[in-house]
């Protein structure tokens, strides 16, 4: 008999209580949430609150908290969100000290107990701890993927359509490179049902829509002094269900290039092709001189990021 998925979602905070919701209401499989042993009780409590929620909703999964590696044994899917997010006036880099340590301590313990796992990262900065967890782990680059490109490229639908007075849903967008500042909004790419959004707004209107995209992170940052956590999780999740169903989607996502865009030895934001072999491609679009400048300086800068990391 096919047993349920098991995923383990590594840090119960703001992104993981979240997580754990949707996997259990979209009933992907069990739910394991953990957490440091000083915040075994937080994950406990939500797994035990999602439990219940399940008997109002009326999903079938069980939900364990817990803060030992021993019941993350023989995950399929492992979500990462440890570490601390942003504050206001900090930037996705700052927290690269205090979070690569987390990282690298959560990665050994994931080759150590769950080595077939598809690992989803999310933790900030984030192209940096996705290419930790992949020297740790020493994993195959298609089980290693981080999570932003769903994200920001969400943001700019929601920006594209709110300009436009159209549904969320006919809007179409790609946001490829870093998950900072240097983001590339791919406008080629972006169309309403199909137009392009350039013969719909106005270049400057485009403009400002971007530097908000760019921003888009820091933005609620700013408003509720933590980051964002319902968007970021479900864009995790569309990831995981991609895998966990054999989905082939087309999602913009941060993967290890080994030469495409002529890349090599960097994750960055690209569009991939997500199944049951994980990140089993990376699509090379072509992109305009102009898009292409913006991503080779993006990727220098997650370069520069890199290099930071590997003097800490
Ligand atoms: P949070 O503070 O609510 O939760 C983080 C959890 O990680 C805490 O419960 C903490 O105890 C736990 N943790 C710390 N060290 C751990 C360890 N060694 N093992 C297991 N758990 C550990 O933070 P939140 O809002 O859930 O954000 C998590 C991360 O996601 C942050 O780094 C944030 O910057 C990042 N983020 C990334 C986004 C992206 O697009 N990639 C979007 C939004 C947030
Ligand atoms: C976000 O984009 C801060 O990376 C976080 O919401």
């Amino acid at each position: 008999m096919a047993k349920r998925p098991k995923i383990v979602l590594i840090g119960a905070g703001n992104i993981g209580g979240e997580l754990a919701a949707l996997a259990a209401r979209k009933e992907l499989g069990d739910v394991v949430l953990f957490d440091i042993p000083d915040k075994e009780g937080l994950a406990k409590g939500k797994a035990l609150d999602l439990e219940q929620n399940g008997t109002v909703l009326g999903y079938d999964a069980h939900i364990t908290g817990t803060s030992s590696w021993d019941d993350c044994a023989g995950a399929d899917v492992v979500i990462v969100t440890a570490g601390v997010p942003r504050k206001p006036g900090m930037s996705r880099d700052d927290l690269l000290s205090i979070n690569l340590k987390i990282i690298r301590g959560v990665a050994g313990n994931l080759k150590a107990k769950c080595p077939d796992v598809f690992v989803i990262v999310i933790s900030n900065p984030l192209d940096a701890m996705v290419y930790e967890m992949k020297k740790v782990t020493g994993f195959a680059r298609a089980k290693v993927v981080g999570m932003a490109g769903v994200l920001d490229s969400a943001r700019l639908q929601l920006f594209l359509a709110r300009e436009l007075g159209t549904s969320v849903k006919d809007v179409r967008a790609m946001v490829l490179g870093g998950h900072g500042d240097s983001m590339v909004p791919v406008l080629s790419y972006c169309t309403v049902n199909g137009v392009p959004v350039s013969q719909l707004i106005a270049k400057e209107k485009l403009d400002a829509i971007v530097a908000r995209t760019a921003g888009g992170g820091g933005e609620i940052v700013k408003l509720m002094g933590t980051s964002a956590y319902y968007a970021p999780a479900s864009a995790a999740i569309a990831m995981a269900e991609a895998y966990l169903k054999d989905q082939k989607r087309l999602l913009p996502a941060a993967a290890f290039c080994e030469g495409e865009y002529g890349y090599r030895d960097l994750y960055i934001g690209v569009p991939v092709i997500i199944g049951a072999g994980g990140v089993e491609r990376i699509v090379v679009v072509e992109l305009t001189s102009e898009e292409k400048a913006l991503l080779d300086k993006s990727a220098a800068a997650v370069r520069e990021l890199l290099e930071a990391g590997a003097r800490l």
